[in-house]
């Protein structure tokens, strides 16, 4: 699935930049050689890049 369509970045992409790159989705878009145009994925993007961050410093299961 696209996340933007101004720049065809796939939510996979957008992904994969969130886990090895700080920023926000402006920030992660250059990472990908992009800049946003019309805006209307950046909340979406900022969504995904949450989910990636919080995923990255969950706490490793204490379950051994
Ligand atoms: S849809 Fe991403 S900048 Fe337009």
């Amino acid at each position: 699935m696209y996340v933007c369509i101004c720049n065809a970045i796939r939510e996979t992409d957008l992904r994969t930049v969130a886990r090895c790159c700080r920023g926000d989705a402006t920030a992660l878009y250059g990472a990908l050689g992009h800049a946003p145009q019309c805006g209307q994925c950046l909340d979406d993007a900022e969504d995904i890049i949450a989910e990636e961050s919080a995923s990255a410093n969950a706490p490793l299961s204490a379950a051994a």
